[in-house]
């Protein structure tokens, strides 16, 4: 496994793999999550590079940039072992220049759920990961359903720049109990892993309910508000019944919606989803 730093080495490295190429994005402190795109990269595609970049440009500035879980030594021996090709682990000044002034806005897809409440997020994405392609030029990218809504926005980009790249979304990974696997669940101290679990459980009742004949939109948001309620060190931020590709809120009776929440634990942002389908007849 190759790995570079400068973009002039990454055209040297790009140069000496066979196409097509499979393209995950990380910010790294890999998991399960994240080695899942990478070996559904690796059934596609001849061959596999894999960035990794915290991305300041998507966080503001009170998120968690300094704090976010970093520890290379381990994701090159976690990407080593699913036969990942190339790593690229840019540096920010080579990402963003001391005179970069150029910025990427999808704008409907990014306005509800995450955007509400992060709004320069998505303009941050969007800029990076329009930059990793440019650089990189893969024929696939792999994005997982844990962010579901990067995942449209990414979707939406890629036809409206008319980006040559297929996006392969990949389903969410997680824990043994139902905790969705993510870098920030780092944070939690063992009760609050407890308390977490409060997100799974909200979307899994609401689902029950769903397919038991409950089709109304406000009714499902507040199942899940009622069981993140419960949980006394959770404090829910949205809940949200959405269409699964406008991303606009859904009122009354409803065929199919993404059902998507953040939520805090103590002081840690944690996101969960789930897309509501009506079975095929
Ligand atoms: P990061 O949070 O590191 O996630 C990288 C990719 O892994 C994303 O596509 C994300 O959806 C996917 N992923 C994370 N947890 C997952 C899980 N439990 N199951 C399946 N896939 C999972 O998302 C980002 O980084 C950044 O925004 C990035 C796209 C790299 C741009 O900076």
């Amino acid at each position: 496994m190759k790995i570079v730093e400068t973009f002039d080495a990454l055209q040297e490295a790009l140069l000496r793999l066979k196409r097509p190429l499979g393209f995950v994005p990380t910010m790294g402190y890999l998991h399960e999550g994240h080695l899942s795109l990478v070996k559904r990269a690796k059934q596609d595609c001849e061959s596999v590079v894999v960035s990794i970049f915290a991305n300041p440009a998507q966080f503001a500035p009170d998120e968690d940039l300094d704090n976010y879980p970093r520890d290379i030594d381990r994701d090159l021996e976690l990407l080593t072992g699913v036969g990942t090709n190339l790593v690229w682990i840019p540096s920010v000044i080579n990402m963003y220049p001391e005179d970069f002034q150029t910025w990427i806005n999808v704008e409907q897809v990014t306005k509800p759920l995450e955007g509400q409440v992060r709004n320069t997020h998505f303009q941050g994405v969007t800029t990076v990961v329009s930059k990793l392609f440019n650089a990189v030029r893969p024929d696939k990218s792999y994005f997982g359903q844990k962010d579901a809504q990067q995942a449209v926005v990414i979707k939406q980009m890629v036809r409206d720049l008319n980006y040559p790249i297929e996006i392969v979304i990949c389903p969410i990974v997680r824990e043994v109990d139902g905790l969705a696997m993510s870098s920030r669940n780092s944070y939690l101290n063992e009760e609050e892993r407890q308390a977490a679990l409060c997100l799974s459980q909200g979307l899994s009742k609401a689902e029950e309910a769903f397919h038991k004949g409950e089709k109304n939109a406000e009714k499902i948001r507040e199942i899940v508000a009622s069981v993140i309620d419960e949980e006394q060190l959770a404090e829910l931020q949205y809940v949200s019944c959405a269409h699964p590709e406008t991303l606009e809120e859904l009122e009354g009776e409803i065929e199919s919606c993404l059902l998507s929440m953040a939520v805090f634990i103590g002081r840690t942002r944690l996101i969960d989803n789930i897309l509501l389908l009506q079975p095929k007849t």
